[in-house]
């Protein structure tokens, strides 16, 4: 199992308790989200957590294919499905780096409170678009640790070393954003609930890239 499987077994219980800190902004988010969603979509969600979000959306779409690093994040988000008797979510325990779907497969892609946490955040962004079919989105609420958190930057690697941390990408709003846009996305939507909290992007794959793709 690799470390960040290992660090987000260890709080996934834990994780599964915790209240949303703020259900405004949640709410807000889920209900941007589903201005994008049709009854017919495929959606993906990667770094799905114990799935709450993703059944949320269920109703909304024909099929969420939902995966998490983390067997016991992947085997609360089963619960909770079974639970609520929620048939179109099929989830599974995958790293995003492995995940190998074929191109064009989705209508949206689902990136929520994770790319900060990859390494390759923007091979992940390249991954998203070429999954999507021409015209669908990419959600993505994300911290953007550059912008603010310099201190968390020089304790980040020793909190990592003792599995206090898990893996942290310090990148910008505008790096996020340049980075959308080079892989061949138009923002659509941004939004910011305040100062220091997550940035909410709903971005589009951009047409004149699959153009480009296909000439
Ligand atoms: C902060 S939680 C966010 C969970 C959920 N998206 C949410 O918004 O509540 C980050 C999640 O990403 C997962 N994760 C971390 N690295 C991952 C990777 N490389 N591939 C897939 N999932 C990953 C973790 O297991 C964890 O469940």
């Amino acid at each position: 199992m690799s470390d960040a499987a290992r660090f987000w077994d260890r709080i996934a219980e834990r994780y599964a308790k915790r209240p949303v800190a703020d259900q405004g902004a949640y709410q807000e988010k889920l209900r941007i989200t589903q201005s994008y969603l049709r009854p017919d979509m495929a959606v993906l969600e990667f770094g799905c957590g114990t799935g709450s979000t993703a059944l949320l959306h269920a109703p909304f779409v024909k099929h969420v294919r939902a995966m998490d690093i983390s067997p016991r994040m992947i085997e609360i988000a089963k619960r909770k499905a079974d639970a609520a008797k929620i048939a179109n979510v099929t989830f599974e325990c995958k790293a995003v780096e492995e995940l190998d779907a074929p191109a064009e497969s989705f209508d949206a892609v689902l990136g929520l409170s994770i790319l900060h946490l990859l390494d390759d955040w923007r091979g992940t962004i390249s991954k998203a678009r070429q999954m999507l079919k021409p015209g669908g989105v990419f959600v993505t609420s994300t911290m953007c640790l550059g912008d603010s958190m310099k201190f968390l930057r020089l304790i980040a690697p020793i909190g990592k070393l003792f599995g206090l941390l898990p893996t942290l990408s310090f990148f910008t709003t505008s790096e996020l954003k340049e980075s959308l846009r080079s892989a061949g996305f138009d923002i659509a939507h941004e939004w910011r609930p305040g100062k220091n909290r997550a940035v909410f992007i709903v971005a589009r794959k951009s047409s004149q890239l699959w153009q480009a793709d296909r000439s």
